[in-house]
């Protein structure tokens, strides 16, 4: 088993290890619809030798918008726009998955026209206040991400990745930092899994027992009482018997910027700071027999080749190299393995967060 060998997610190959994580774009239209900049921009990732496109963060419902630029998967018009964006990815001869999520305390309230929503009320990051989700709202938001599958397999995806890392909706169920809730949907483990749980069920129910469906998880969330290695590990052994075809262990929260290592700009210089979640394999390992996906700090061919070697992990994916270079993975391929250019400066994201650009590139790219 090397890098460049094939996997299998599900029923689905890939024909290498290198995937690549969801990673806003900024320029959707600003009803959420896909216009031909952003299928361009998933287009050259796909091109750029990656098995798989993990297209960004599309929310489900108005009120789990976060993002100016964000992609949509609320409502049925949305799909002409997805379905080109999918066949243009499988066309590169790569997979076309998508994530869908809800933002919860992280909606943007600007965007979403309502007050944010989480599992118990708190002051969210924005310095709002985040309301406690009813019970019926709790049952609508998993018909939400249901509706949000099917239109993601009718548009042409060949997989679907739910969000449940980073303080979204489904993530701060899970976290003992942002559920308090004493009803069935907290007050345990059991508890804060139950409606990630429901949502898995829903969506298989909606698009059959052989779709491929991935979750994107958190084994630490950089937040005090938050998300842990073996809590990490009890879910996932829930969440594989619940259905999923792989798992994703990224970490950190959008309300805790210099806790995680990618949001403070840690720039791995040697194979052992590479894969900064690693220390969690094991924790996963033990209990769950699914693929495994890491994500965060994967700068070398070197490190990668020894995480799949030594069966750490079964994928790697990446983000913000593959904004510098698309081509990465095709340049390693062909034999030019000198790690990749991007120095983990975060500018990139930063300038597209604080809309002082529309679209995500990198500045440092045409000196390449
Ligand atoms: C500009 C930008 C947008 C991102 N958007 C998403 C997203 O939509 N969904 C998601 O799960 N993670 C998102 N992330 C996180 C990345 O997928 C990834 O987990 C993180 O950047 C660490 O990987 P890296 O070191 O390869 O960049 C984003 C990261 C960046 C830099
Ligand atoms: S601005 Fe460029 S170098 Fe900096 S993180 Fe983004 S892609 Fe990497």
């Amino acid at each position: 088993m090397n890098v460049f060998s094939e996997g299998r997610i599900g029923n689905l190959i890939l024909k290498n290890r290198w995937i690549h994580s969801a990673t806003h774009e900024g320029n959707a239209n600003p009803d959420g619809s896909c216009g031909p900049d952003i299928i361009e921009l998933n287009r050259k990732i796909a091109a750029g030798g990656v098995a798989a496109n993990i297209v960004s963060f599309a929310f489900v419902h108005d009120t789990g918008h976060s993002l100016h630029g964000q992609i949509g998967i609320h409502n049925d018009g949305m799909i002409p726009g997805l379905a080109k964006m999918a066949e243009a990815i499988k066309k590169e001869n790569c997979r076309a998955i998508i994530q869908i999520g809800h933002a919860g305390c992280h909606a943007n309230e600007s965007l979403s026209h309502a007050q944010s929503i989480g599992p118990s009320p708190m002051v969210n990051v924005k310095g709002g206040v985040t309301r406690q989700m009813t019970k019926t709202e709790i049952e609508d938001s998993i018909q939400w991400f249901a509706d949000a599958a099917r239109r993601a397999k009718e548009a042409g995806f060949e997989g679907i990745q739910l969000h449940m890392a980073h303080g979204y909706l489904l993530c701060s169920f899970l976290s003992p930092h942002y559920n308090h809730r004493e009803d069935e949907y907290g007050g345990s483990i059991e508890g804060r899994i139950k409606l990630p749980l429901e949502v898995i069920q829903a969506v298989r129910r909606e698009v059959g027992p052989d779709f491929p469906l991935l979750a994107k998880l958190n084994c630490e969330d950089g937040l005090d009482s938050g998300m842990t290695y073996d809590i990490m590990g009890h879910n996932v052994e829930i969440l594989q018997r619940a259905g999923l075809d792989a798992i994703e262990i990224s970490g950190g929260c959008s309300a805790d910027g210099a806790k995680w290592p990618s949001s403070r700009g840690f720039n791995p210089q040697t194979p052992e700071e590479e894969g900064y979640f690693k220390k969690a394999a094991p924790y996963f390992r033990a209990k769950c027999s699914l693929p495994l996906i890491l994500v965060g700090g994967n700068r070398t061919l070197e490190a990668g080749e020894t995480m799949i070697a030594d069966g750490t992990c079964d994928f790697l994916s990446i983000s913000r190299p593959l904004i510098r270079e698309p081509g990465l993975i095709n340049r390693w391929a062909a034999g030019d393995t000198s790690r990749a250019k991007c120095i983990s400066c975060n500018l990139c994201r930063d300038q597209l967060f604080a809309q002082k650009e529309t679209s995500l590139f990198c500045p440092f790219a045409a000196l390449d």
